[in-house]
């Protein structure tokens, strides 16, 4: 098929679901990518977060290449290696805890949304929480609401959509499901305004990524550790972007010194491949019993192959210590640029997930640095997005700044 043949079957044949950039890609490695005239691409937004090894990295296509000739996929009604190795090495990366498999962030955010709700069944509401004006509605007694941010993506099925802190997503859906009270991040006592008898979870990212690299501050996630162990709350952290290494520690909340009650994770933990998951502290995780939640291809021996390898090559290739190194030459290299270019307002960011707020939209840029081959992405209308592969050399990074230089001396 010719580039113009492609574009006219996915106008004819696919929902239009999407925006699209007009690049037809055939080829991955690293942190490289081709198009189908051959031209060459540095990638700076792999897969939207997914690819934190860059593409087609050897080690997840090896123990796909092996996995595939063995047991491809198995229903959760069995047993299977794999998954269970996945588990383990999660739980002993992160904290005591259960998983909860499932096939993509959404999902593993539903999962973490009908795991509090069965929590606020199962457990008493805190008598304090009763000094907070007037007793608000509740169903059967039960504890619901979660409380969750202004600006946040937490994904676009339903519930993960009311849970979300953006009108324009939930625009042309209602009815959502009820149950979510959106308050401003970052504010402390915004969240206890919104605190009540009913109130079961506070979720959040601890950047924000859809909404434009906004950092959660140090004492707010305190204070909010400590409201949810007080009134008895889930601490829900939405690990699907900043998850997997993308922080510099393998999870953001580590930067944090906080346990959560539930973490989230999609994105880069599969390499490539769909894999989901839901961390639940292990003294909670079995108030979801057998047949209350389920995902058919939840976590099948490939994808959690896949993701082992990914995990392994974290550790071997030492990429955490390379997120931070890295992390830390790409914000002296946009903070040059800030210092040179009126139009870049501010850095933002921990790791290798960095931002450049501008003083326009971005659009226009991300389609220059594109023409010149380096893909990069705008969030939130003026947020230049910056997700290299945690494998990202110093090179990289020098040859992405000359390019994306050349786009804002353009301007
Ligand atoms: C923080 C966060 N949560 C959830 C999601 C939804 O993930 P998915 O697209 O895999 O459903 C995203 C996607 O961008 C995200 O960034």
């Amino acid at each position: 098929m010719k580039v113009e043949e492609i574009f006219q079957t996915y106008k004819n044949y696919i929902m239009p679901t999407y925006t699209k950039t007009p690049l037809v890609f055939v080829k991955g490695k690293g942190s490289r990518l081709w198009d189908i005239h051959h031209k060459e691409y540095l990638d700076f937004f792999p897969g939207w977060g997914v690819g934190s090894l860059g593409h087609c990295h050897p080690k997840v296509m090896q123990a796909v290449r092996e996995q595939v000739s063995k047991l491809i996929f198995i229903p959760n009604n069995f047993y299977h290696l794999p998954q269970a190795g996945l588990a383990k090495e999660i739980v002993r990366w992160s904290y005591p805890s259960k998983v909860f498999f499932c096939n993509s962030g959404a999902e593993a955010n539903e999962a973490a949304i009908k795991f509090s709700r069965k929590f606020g069944t199962s457990t008493q509401p805190s008598a304090s929480l009763e000094c907070h004006g007037e007793r608000s509605r509740t169903i059967g007694g039960a504890r619901y609401e979660i409380i969750t941010f202004e600006d946040s993506f937490h994904g676009r099925t339903l519930a993960a959509l009311a849970a979300t802190g953006q009108k324009k997503y939930q625009q042309g859906f209602a009815p959502l499901p009820e149950g979510f009270k959106t308050v401003k991040f970052n504010e402390i006592s915004a969240v206890k305004e919104a605190l009540s008898d009913k109130t079961v979870a506070i979720m959040l990212e601890l950047i924000q990524g859809e909404g434009g690299i906004n950092v959660a501050d140090r004492d707010f996630v305190l204070e909010l550790r400590r409201i949810c162990d007080e009134k008895k709350l889930l601490l829900i952290i939405d690990e699907v972007q900043t998850g997997i290494g993308r922080t510099g520690r393998l999870f953001c909340y580590q930067h944090y010194g906080i346990i959560p009650d539930i973490v989230t994770l999609a994105k880069a933990l599969g390499g490539g491949l769909p894999v989901g998951a839901m961390l639940v502290k292990k003294e909670i995780a079995d108030i979801l019993g057998p047949g209350m939640h389920a995902s058919t291809f939840g976590g099948s021996p490939l994808v959690c192959k896949a993701a082992l390898a990914v995990l392994r090559a974290i550790q071997k290739e030492k990429l955490l210590t390379n997120t931070q190194g890295m992390g830390e030459y790409l914000l002296l290299k946009l903070d040059a640029l800030k210092k040179k270019y009126k139009l870049i307002k501010e850095i933002r960011g921990r790791g290798l997930m960095l931002g450049a707020e501008l003083n326009m939209e971005g659009a226009s840029i991300v389609e220059k640095c594109a023409e010149k081959g380096l893909l990069i992405n705008c969030t939130h209308e003026r947020v230049l997005r910056f997700m290299p592969a945690l494998n990202i050399t110093k090179k990289e990074i020098d040859k992405a700044m000359a390019i994306l230089e050349e786009a804002l001396r353009g301007i």
